[in-house]
């Protein structure tokens, strides 16, 4: 297993070939580059990720449409949402207790996340989805990477169990990429929360003992919201959360509208990604999520680490003199607030943290809504954003696995 921007910078050339294979009316001229685009093409794909970036970010038109169906769309996802979503499943998937060695894709796609699990380890990786095409991209890509990946139609709205795709097999991990909100694309209702709520059970049935489902799904407000009320029915009904949450009881950032929680994790895209995004006003300096990562039936919440632990959930707030965070953890969503004038050294880290670092703090006091450190604080990283967290998704130190 390589750093996941080596494993992704193989992948460019491959989905550059195969989209390019699949252009019936591709002009005819020189042999183009095998990693970058030619300007006729940027134009072309540029094109198809504003409509995909319109139709699934703003308007919403597209979600829970058959878009991968159209050529030019399939083109657009694989060359420019394909690499943000690999990336995206590779951070989740290194914050797991052990890398899965058999995986189940729901809602595949082309294949980001079963070819990411692959990568990260995985032995066997079985993507389904309604769209064949996307499903022939997957095969494609893995046959020319010579990974064990294997397709099957499936849409939920058929009915048919999700056992009969796993065939009687355990397995170790179920992933669902931006999925999940196309499923039922309203605006995350009672009827909505339940129907995902189900989905996800249901996959959590199939996996092997410490086995996870890991639900990825965009950083939108309203999206985010609705995977926070289907993690909290699920809690409600005894499911125990690996990550990202370390608290216990109803999602805390749910009472205010304006409360949503996502992951951001900063990258430096391949040039071909950065090339498309430009062209079509994207930016992609970072890739942002919100995710889920769900243990099987009958498994209780890990114990975290002792000491008052708090996942960063916000970016840093600096504000007259003074710098604050959000953190979540076992006590709840916090305000954490340090006055410029008590830095020192134990507690210098705080200048630093990024969204999605697991803390530890000492010696806090409560101050309005949330906690003040002071001068005597300690602030000690116990596991940085996208890393497992001692005793909850990664062994404690001295132990086996
Ligand atoms: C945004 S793409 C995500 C692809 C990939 N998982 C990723 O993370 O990049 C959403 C996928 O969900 C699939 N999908 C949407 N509704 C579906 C349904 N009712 N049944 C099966 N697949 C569905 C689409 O075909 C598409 O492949």
């Amino acid at each position: 297993m390589g750093r996941p921007a080596d494993d992704l910078a193989r992948w460019i050339p491959r989905l550059l070939s195969h989209w390019r294979r699949g252009r019936r009316d591709a002009p005819r001229g020189p042999r183009p580059p095998p990693d970058r685009l030619t300007p006729p093409e940027l134009r072309e794909v540029a094109a198809g990720v504003e409509r995909l970036s319109r139709g699934l970010t703003r308007d919403r038109a597209l979600a829970g449409e058959r878009y991968l169906d159209d050529p030019r769309l399939l083109g657009a996802y694989l060359l420019f949402y394909w690499p943000v979503s690999y990336l995206q499943a590779r951070g989740v998937l290194s914050e797991l207790p052990a890398s899965p060695r058999s995986v189940l894709d729901l809602g595949s796609g082309p294949g980001p996340l079963a070819l990411a699990a692959l990568d990260a380890g995985a032995a066997e990786a079985l993507c389904a989805d309604r769209a064949a095409r996307a499903l022939a991209a997957a095969r494609a890509l893995a046959g020319e990477a010579r990974l064990a990946l294997e397709t099957r139609p499936w849409d939920p709205a058929r009915g048919a169990p999700l056992a009969s795709l796993a065939a009687g097999r355990r397995l170790d991990a179920v992933t669902l990429g931006h999925v999940l909100n196309e499923l039922s694309p309203g605006p995350g209702g009672e009827g909505d929360v339940e129907r995902r709520a189900a989905l996800l059970a249901e996959a959590a049935g199939l996996l092997a003992p410490g086995g996870s489902v890991v639900v990825i799904e965009p950083a939108l407000r309203d999206t985010s919201r609705a995977l926070l009320r289907v993690r909290d029915l699920l809690v409600a009904r005894g499911f125990a959360v690996r990550a990202p949450c370390l608290f216990r009881g109803p999602c805390p950032a749910l009472p205010r509208e304006s409360d949503w929680c996502h992951a951001e994790r900063p990258i430096e895209p391949p040039p071909l990604v950065a090339e498309i995004g430009k062209a079509a006003g994207l930016r992609k300096e970072s890739v942002k999520m919100s995710y889920l990562v769900l243990a099987p039936p009958g498994e209780g919440w890990a114990e975290p680490p002792p000491g008052r632990l708090f996942r960063i959930v916000s970016e840093p707030l600096p504000s007259k003199g003074r710098l604050r965070y959000m953190g979540c953890g076992p006590e709840g969503r916090l305000g954490l607030a340090l006055q410029e004038k008590h830095v020192g050294e134990p507690n210098r880290r705080f200048e630093r943290l990024l969204r999605g670092d697991v803390v530890e703090l000492t010696e806090v006091e409560p101050r309005g809504d949330g906690l003040r450190l002071g001068p005597g604080s300690s602030v000690r990283v116990i596991a940085a954003a996208g890393s497992p967290v001692p005793g909850v998704t990664a062994p404690p130190p001295g132990a086996t696995r």
